[in-house]
């Protein structure tokens, strides 16, 4: 079964916006296209729901039912209870809470563990947490591939070591780490996992009960909705953390870590990204199903396009001696989130390259540490091309096509 693009696309008004038509879009890792059945619910809320929700009329009942519709359907295709599911301003602000739940559960003389493969907002709202006494430790890639071995990351763990945070993806090496395996690493350490999944999800999304986390977050700016942080926190980790919301809240586990009260229409429209997964189900496989299946269905159809696609972009990039590939050129060890330094500023290439149709971004994207154990220097940054499930081979060939006359 091969993903029919032609009705990917029809569900994406952003392929019907005149001002969009012959510009190719590869800067997606930093937020895709947003899918109709978001918009429209998003329109909607705003035309006949906007008033304070779970109340006794009418509009304010439709409002809460559809705030907890997409919590729920949102949990099931993930694979997770639905209480374990919610809903931040964005991932950076769900860490920054995150960690300050656990400076106050852990304890001097604790350690935790961060990378230096992840976006900042994985990292630093952690690595502040030595500001409380805790011992931070670093896992560190191989500066010459941006690869994390799980190995050494065992030979840092010991008793103290109670988190271990890491991504799933990261938005520049591409590589796809293997969380299941580092996880049960990292349980059998007795710590507990939280991975970044932003660079992940918006290639399928992830079947986070398998992944075995403790802690799962991801951006819906990027995974086809609105612009929200959805985080997974197990029932387990979630009821010991300190609650920061609300305390008569507390016994409430999807409320416990967002403070301030939710972006109402946006958590509803987040709805939309389920109706998004079950379309293309339906459109692809038939009726049928529960919707964890479906998504991991509709997971492996956009993953085996993407690869597909990344293959001779990939060979591409890598046969070029005028450029360096992060990450693997292997397509099915990576996401479609490809950097490549060049000898000249990377924010100078991508504007070069939007006189040739193509939209793509330079720079350090929010990974400096990163860049830096790789060598490079962040100003002048790296080129990246990242696209997802409704990019087309024409596309492709028009990248390359720029490309060339650009690099
Ligand atoms: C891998 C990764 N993690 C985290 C973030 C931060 O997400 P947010 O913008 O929702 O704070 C980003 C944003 O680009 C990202 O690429």
């Amino acid at each position: 079964m091969k993903l029919d693009v032609d009705f990917v696309r029809a569900q994406f008004p952003a392929f019907a916006e005149p001002s969009l038509a012959g510009q190719a879009f590869f800067e997606n890792a930093g937020g895709s296209y947003t899918c109709a059945p978001v918009l429209d619910r998003l329109s909607r809320f705003y035309r006949q729901r906007k008033v304070q929700p779970y109340g006794p009329y009418e509009a304010s009942r439709l409002g809460g039912e559809e705030m907890d519709e997409a919590r729920l359907r949102l949990a099931a295709m993930l694979g997770v209870a639905v209480d374990e599911v919610s809903f931040g301003p964005s991932t950076t602000q769900n860490t920054y809470v995150l960690a300050q739940a656990f400076a106050r559960h852990l304890s001097p003389g604790d350690a935790i563990v961060v990378t230096n493969q992840d976006h900042e907002a994985n990292s630093g709202p952690w690595r502040r947490l030595a500001d409380a006494g805790i011992e931070v430790r670093e896992w560190q890639i191989d500066p010459d591939n941006g690869h994390l071995d799980p190995a050494k990351l065992e030979q840092i763990l010991d008793a103290r070591v109670k988190l271990v945070c890491f991504p799933h993806c990261s938005n520049i090496v591409g590589e796809i780490n293997d969380v299941e395996a580092i996880v049960n690493v990292i349980h059998s350490a007795g710590a507990f996992a939280c991975v970044d999944g932003v660079s992940y999800a918006p290639h399928g999304l992830p079947d986070v009960d398998k992944l075995g986390a403790d802690i799962y977050l991801f951006s819906s700016y990027k995974t086809y909705g609105p612009h929200q942080g959805i985080m997974v926190i197990r029932r387990e980790l979630g009821m010991a953390l300190p609650n920061q919301g609300h305390y008569f809240n507390s016994d409430t586990l999807y409320k416990r870590f967002t403070p301030a009260g939710p972006d109402h229409a946006q958590v509803a429209a987040c709805a939309g990204m389920a109706d998004y997964v079950d379309l293309l189900y339906q459109h692809h496989c038939g009726a049928g199903g529960d919707a964890h299946a479906r998504s991991k269905s509709v997971h492996d159809l956009m993953r085996a396009h993407e690869v597909a696609l990344a293959e001779p972009l990939l060979d591409y990039l890598g046969a070029k001696n005028s450029l360096r590939l992060i990450g693997p050129q292997k397509a099915s060890a990576r996401a479609p989130t490809i950097a490549v330094e060049l000898p000249r500023n990377a924010g100078d290439v991508a504007a070069a390259l939007a006189g040739h149709g193509i939209m793509a971004g330079g720079g350090d994207f929010y990974a400096v540490r990163l860049l830096k154990a790789l060598g490079i220097d962040p100003d002048k940054g790296v080129l990246r091309l990242s696209f997802v499930h409704y990019t087309t081979p024409g596309e492709i060939d028009q990248l390359i096509g720029a490309l060339e006359q650009v690099l």
